[in-house]
């Protein structure tokens, strides 16, 4: 009983998280204020050191809050079993490529249209769940995949010429799209990859969120040295940060903990259905708040204000 509602709990907290996270990380890319944009590179390594920091505190919290039981099994699960740690570093190096390439897409694309692109990854999921833990789909669930991914062709479909003509001459919605397609795959594979470590061993969740994200951390440091190691010299690893900023680096941590509770309770397929709600959500309140998005129809073009 106690794991089934809180497989319902945590699915629910992921279609807010989801809605909340576009919503806000849309608003925050576009938002130009005074003085230097934010890093997308640095969100990424603040939401991956929040994200250890609440996952070290559930399991001090697991262990009757004793700092010694803590040390203990961090030591025994992290640092004595480099092999099993080293395990994580794959689907670590894939979602920090991933978390970068949300940033393109979202900076490139409103943020419905990113939204039900990226529902995308329902299929690559599925197919990766079939093939990596040998699931088995049925008619009805392999056909609600095939209408997602021909709603995600009409919301994409030009609604009329110029429209079409504007995205062939910005090239930014080009660009856009390759970043949800690869992310698409990569979140298929490594939600994967993570459900199986998870189910197949014994250590908690939070363990293995530790080890997923001391690598992720070690990775997103690199990505912005690689990519905004000047900028960083230059006005320094929190150009830009506002509250919205940190709002968007608390939801994405809060994302990786709620992501990790739904793989463990109920499965990534699952996950994939509850994210797409988020879908509907985003869409109407892109609607009504950003005004950035309208919906696509035989009658009404969709249009995109882009910056
Ligand atoms: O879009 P998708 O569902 O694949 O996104 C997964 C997100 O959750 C990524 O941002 C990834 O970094 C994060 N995550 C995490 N911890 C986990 C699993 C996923 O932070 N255990």
């Amino acid at each position: 009983m106690f794991i089934f509602l809180l497989k319902y709990v945590s699915l629910g907290v992921l279609v807010f998280q989801t809605t909340s996270l576009v919503l806000t990380m849309r608003y925050s890319r576009t938002l130009q204020g005074e003085g230097p944009r934010y890093l997308a590179s640095s969100a990424v390594v603040s939401a991956e050191l929040l994200k250890i920091l609440t996952c070290v505190l559930l399991v001090y919290k697991d262990h009757s809050f004793s700092i010694r039981a803590l040390n203990n099994v961090l030591t025994q699960e992290i640092i004595n079993k480099p092999m099993d740690t080293l395990k994580l570093a794959i689907p670590s190096g894939i979602y920090t490529l991933q978390n970068n390439l949300l940033y393109v897409a979202l900076s490139n694309l409103d943020a419905a249209t990113y939204q039900v692109t990226y529902q995308l990854k329902i299929l690559t999921t599925a197919l990766f769940s079939v093939s990596m833990l040998g699931r088995r789909l049925g008619v009805y669930q392999w056909l609600s995949l095939l209408i997602l991914m021909a709603g995600v062709a009409l919301v994409q479909w030009p609604s009329d010429s110029s429209q079409a003509h504007e995205q062939l001459t910005t090239g930014s919605q080009f660009v856009g799209l390759m970043a949800v397609l690869v992310a698409c795959c990569s979140s298929g594979f490594a939600g994967v990859y993570f459900e199986k470590i998870l189910k197949e061993t014994k250590q908690s969740v939070w363990v293995r969120n530790i080890q997923l994200g001391v690598f992720g951390l070690v990775f997103g440091l690199m990505g912005v040295f690689v990519y905004d190691g000047n900028r960083v010299r230059e006005y320094g690893m929190f150009q830009g940060y506002n509250h919205l900023t940190w709002t968007v680096v608390a939801l994405q941590a809060l994302g990786g903990l709620v992501i990790a509770a739904v793989i463990k309770y109920a499965d990534n397929i699952l996950k994939g259905f509850a994210t797409s709600l988020s879908i509907i959500l985003s869409t109407l309140i892109s609607y009504f708040w950003l005004q950035d998005f309208e919906p696509t129809s035989v009658i009404s073009h969709k249009s995109c204000s882009l910056t």
